[in-house]
């Protein structure tokens, strides 16, 4: 980085607020489909991709009001969108000094071709990659893909699984608790909003349960300022009284949806 570069970089970023995390979906929709899912995905019944021109202006629009530590490329399942290579040149066009990662389960990270490995290198990309038990037998032949790819990586055990909500229930968390508790900062953009955590696709189990539960506040990116999107997260939601899981976790062996109501509560 040249020293004027530099210099236009730390102006830049001194004038925005920043925040340390964001994930996106590429796509709703999940080739695994893990129970209690904290997305959602098993109820997304149909592929659902992401459009790449609206996540473009997203992301360009969020880079000139908030500066971010660590993003995450995810869903569902990021290796489903037949663009991924774009999303990831994208998200790096618009955060040229942040820490950016696909988010994976591996099931396709044998098949794909070599310009995906390529845009990894060339844009400077990490791989999250959840090591689910069906794959176990897979688990070395993964990782030295990976390896001979030079993607740095981090390979995080996802056998145990949680469920983080209190829907149906009479219960409710003391707001400010399970903010405190949960709070490493699972933003979430989506279409245009920014939100607390991925308790925003709830959406989905309404859809697919015909319930009602409420749906957590977003707030429109192109509608606030970095300092009022800053403060918008730094607060919990009333939606953070159904979230018990901070407080009170409870967890059980990793296993594949069935699609139960039950799986959320
Ligand atoms: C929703 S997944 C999407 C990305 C990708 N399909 C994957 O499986 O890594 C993102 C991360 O959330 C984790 N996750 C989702 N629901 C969870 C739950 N109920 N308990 C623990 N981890 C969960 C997954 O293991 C994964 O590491």
């Amino acid at each position: 980085m040249s020293r004027l570069t530099k210099v236009l970089f730390h102006l830049r970023n001194f004038n925005r607020s920043r925040i340390s995390y964001l994930e996106t979906h590429l796509c709703d929709h999940c080739n695994l489909n893990c129970k209690s899912c904290t997305h959602f995905c098993p109820l997304v019944t149909e592929p659902t991709f992401t459009d790449l021109e609206q996540y473009t202006r997203d992301i360009q629009t969020l880079s000139k009001k908030l500066a971010i530590r660590t993003i995450r490329l995810m869903g569902g399942e990021p290796l489903l969108h037949p663009k991924v290579n774009d999303f990831i040149r994208v998200t790096r066009e618009a955060y040229p000094h942040s820490r950016i990662f696909v988010v994976t389960n591996g099931l396709l990270l044998l098949k794909m071709p070599n310009d995906f490995w390529e845009t990894l290198r060339q844009y400077r990309i990490r791989i999250h990659w959840s090591k689910y038990p069906p794959l176990k037998d897979k688990f070395s032949e993964i990782e030295q893909r990976i390896k001979d790819a030079h993607i740095p990586y981090h390979g995080g055990d996802a056998n145990v699984f949680g469920t983080f909500s209190a829907f149906g229930s009479d219960e409710s968390t003391d707001l400010k608790e399970a903010f405190k508790a949960c709070h490493n900062g699972c933003t979430n953009l989506y279409r245009g909003k920014i939100y607390t955590c991925p308790a925003c696709y709830v959406f989905r189990a309404n859809n697919y349960f015909h319930a009602n539960h409420e749906v957590p506040e977003g707030w429109d990116i192109y509608k606030y300022s970095g300092k009022e999107l800053q403060n918008f997260l730094n607060k919990p939601i009333s939606f953070c009284r159904y979230c018990h899981h901070a407080v009170h976790p409870k967890s059980f062996p990793w296993e594949v949806s069935k699609r139960k109501a039950e799986e959320w509560m």
